[in-house]
């Protein structure tokens, strides 16, 4: 049993699908090239964490997981680095539940394959997000792009997707940390469901069908426009009240320039919305675009490997 060990877990991108995936309908979801790195060691006379921010909040994932392990694992010193945006819809909490699992097993000599480690995750993930989907917590520990369904609360599933289509440049913008946390977006949604269970039952379907859509078009089965299919779950996000004004007017203005954005994530409904997903089939114009508002853009990378042990 290692007493020191380092393991990283990647964030996530939803491609379509969030919120509808809480209520057991499919979601498109990748993971990407930001990493969260968790160093672990039991060489130490005094719990420790570094960042010392993180303190309380690592302190009760251990204990949280003490009680699943089942196993004492002493003191222990963990040093946390990650360059995932915390709050902005990029699964930064499952990729800390994912690495913390992964490297909590592995020390106590317990069975860290990947089933173990997601049903552990997937725990800790409970207790930040009160009812998850698990969709964060399959991709962070699988990495590569997937297609995930919660059919009920112990059982999910889900299938690798090989990306088959050249993909045009995706790119994601900022819009901020979200004054709502992800457990209150999908609360939200989930009132709106109890309040109109048809019509945004009928909203989930649609959103759906646009998942299907992109599934098809990246697996070359069908072709189909990708800017449509963003745009149409944008519009059906915003149904679900997750967009908030400013971002829908910063995506109405992306669209005016002939591109497309959806929010990807929980979404936030007042301020910012955490990070959008951008597509324009002429790069440049987006690019000008940007500059001219001083907007950092950032170019997408698919299919980011999962859980690993790093040397
Ligand atoms: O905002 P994030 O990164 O936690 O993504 C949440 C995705 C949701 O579909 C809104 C919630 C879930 O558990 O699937």
């Amino acid at each position: 049993m290692p007493s020191q060990i380092t393991v990283s877990a990647p964030g996530k991108i939803i491609i379509s699908g969030e919120h509808a995936v809480v209520h057991g309908y499919p979601a498109l979801v990748t993971a990407v090239d930001k990493r969260i790195k968790l160093y672990v060691s039991t060489l130490t006379k005094s719990f420790s964490v570094d960042p010392l921010s993180s303190k309380k909040f690592v302190r009760e994932s251990i204990t949280t997981l003490r009680n699943y392990i089942n196993s004492p694992f002493g003191k222990l010193n963990i040093v946390i680095n990650s360059d995932i945006p915390i709050g902005r819809g990029m699964g930064s909490s499952a990729a800390y539940a994912v690495a913390i699992s992964k490297a909590l097993l592995l020390m106590s000599g317990k069975n860290s394959g990947s089933e173990n480690t997601s049903k552990l995750a997937y725990e800790l993930e409970k207790k930040y997000h009160g009812n998850p989907s698990g969709v964060d917590i399959s991709i962070s520990t699988m990495g590569g792009v997937l297609w995930f369904r919660k059919e009920t609360e112990d059982f999910k599933i889900f299938s690798r997707v090989d990306i088959k289509q050249r993909l045009p440049e995706l790119f994601l913008y900022d819009t901020g940390k979200p004054e709502e946390t992800t457990k209150e977006t999908v609360g939200h949604v989930s009132e709106l469901l109890k309040k109109s269970p048809s019509k945004i039952d009928k909203v989930f379907r649609e959103i759906e069908k646009v998942s299907r859509g992109l599934l098809e078009y990246i697996t070359r089965q069908k072709n189909y426009d990708l800017g449509s299919l963003l745009q149409t779950n944008e519009r059906l996000l915003e149904e679900l009240g997750v967009v908030s004004p400013s971002t829908k007017l910063l995506i109405r203005s992306i669209e005016n320039m002939g591109g497309v954005a959806k929010i990807t994530g929980g979404g936030g409904l007042k301020k910012a919305s955490g990070m959008i997903l951008i597509y324009h089939p002429v790069r440049d114009k987006l690019v000008n675009f940007a500059e001219k508002r001083k907007l950092r853009l950032n170019v997408v990378k698919f299919g980011a490997k999962g859980v690993t042990i790093e040397k």
